[in-house]
């Protein structure tokens, strides 16, 4: 059907975006532990953030709310999960939103007011970018990881500054120094934030994140993340000190004018997190050094020591050819491109998950190999 006179614009954006090779379409597909099914057929799952893979624990939905934690959707759930995340993340206390971008939103833009400056990793998140825009803060971009960098531009004035960095970067899986990033934030007084969301629940003393992997827990000052990567639940929280909780439940956008999530999920979420996650994560640290070595041998230029491994191939045509290569051949990953990567630098995110048997990955390191001879 024709577009509306008013809306033709729509048509020539839209073009803009095939003509640069980066279209994207909605997929259907349904999700069973280790394998999406797609068009029927099943294909083994190297996209999912479900890095844990907990075995299915049943969902008992009790009610339905559509209330703010404000008015009446504060379910007593709530409580327990967010004692339990606080000492989780070794802080007083927590809080959650509904999502993990929403808890960026709502909290950067909250805790950073006119006058200040944030210091953001080039790399970071597009719910950071997005939450530091909402506030009114100055924000400098850093290179990425680069402490000489981070150094230099901690030199610039704020009324308060602050440094905001992933934990593991989400589209290169390397890890964020922050054991050198804890000590230039001390030495100007900065307010350091850490959004682990890829980090939590897979690295770490049981799986306390990033900051603990590299001992600094305690001087993280603000923790962003998510229940629904590592735990394979759903939701957002953040962890921090009494004072900023008591800020962002008075203030908080995304907290307040939003309805809460369910209590079923809330109590998923603490099952979850009561379950065997140890034997889960040996099971995917195991699978990470048998993928990545297996990579490294084929000839792959492999960097990444987490469960997310990304193989550059930069043009994104050539991309979207590879990851076709492997739906054929039955392994669905997703191939990213710009605006989620810059532009060139177009990949095959791999993640890893506890889901994959030892037969499995060497299934899937046999049509690596099948598409390395290929492609290279
Ligand atoms: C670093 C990072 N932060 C936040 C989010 C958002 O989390 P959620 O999916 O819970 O909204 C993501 C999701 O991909 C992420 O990669």
């Amino acid at each position: 059907m024709a577009s509306k006179h008013n809306l033709i614009f729509v048509d020539a954006e839209i073009e803009k975006i095939k003509t640069n090779n980066l279209y994207r379409k909605l997929r259907y597909g349904k999700i069973k532990e280790g394998h999406i099914t797609i068009n029927q057929k099943k294909l083994l799952n190297l996209c999912s953030n479900d890095y844990l893979g907990i075995p299915n624990i049943p969902i008992d939905i009790k009610q339905l709310q559509a209330s703010s934690r404000l008015v009446s959707g504060n379910d007593e759930s709530y409580k327990k999960l967010e004692d339990k995340l606080a000492k989780h993340k070794s802080q007083q206390n927590s809080l959650i939103y509904p999502t993990g971008y929403m808890a960026n939103l709502g909290a950067v833009s909250t805790i950073a007011k006119k006058g200040d400056i944030i210091l953001s990793d080039e790399l970071n998140h597009a719910s950071i970018i997005e939450s530091c825009k909402l506030s009114d803060a100055k924000v400098s971009i850093y290179k990425h990881n680069n402490m000489e960098d981070l150094n230099k531009k901690l030199k610039q004035k704020g009324i308060n500054k602050f440094v905001i960095t992933e934990g593991v970067f989400s589209m290169d899986g390397d890890l964020s120094s922050l054991k050198q990033i804890t000590e230039l934030s001390e030495k100007v007084n900065a307010i350091t934030i850490v959004d682990d969301a890829h980090g939590d629940f897979v690295i770490g003393d049981d799986g306390r994140g990033t900051p603990e992997y590299f001992g600094v827990s305690k001087k993280i000052d603000l923790y962003i993340s998510s229940l629904s990567k590592g735990l394979g639940s759903f939701g957002g929280y953040v962890a921090s000190q009494n004072n900023v909780i008591d800020l962002f439940i008075n203030k908080s956008k995304s907290f307040i004018y939003t309805s809460a999530l369910p209590s079923f999920l809330i109590d998923h979420s603490l099952k979850r997190i009561g379950s065997n996650r140890e034997k889960q994560k040996r099971k995917l640290e195991k699978n990470v050094v048998h993928l990545a070595e297996g990579l490294k041998q084929i000839g792959y230029n492999i960097t990444s020591t987490t469960q997310i491994i990304p193989i550059i191939i930069g043009d994104e045509k050539k991309a979207m050819i590879f990851g076709e290569f492997l739906l054929n051949n039955g392994i669905f990953v997703q191939p990213i491109r710009y605006p989620t990567v810059p532009k060139n630098q177009a990949r095959l995110r791999i993640s890893v998950t506890a889901w994959l048997s030892d037969k499995d990955v060497d299934r899937i390191l046999g049509i690596f190999e099948k598409a390395y001879r290929k492609f290279s």
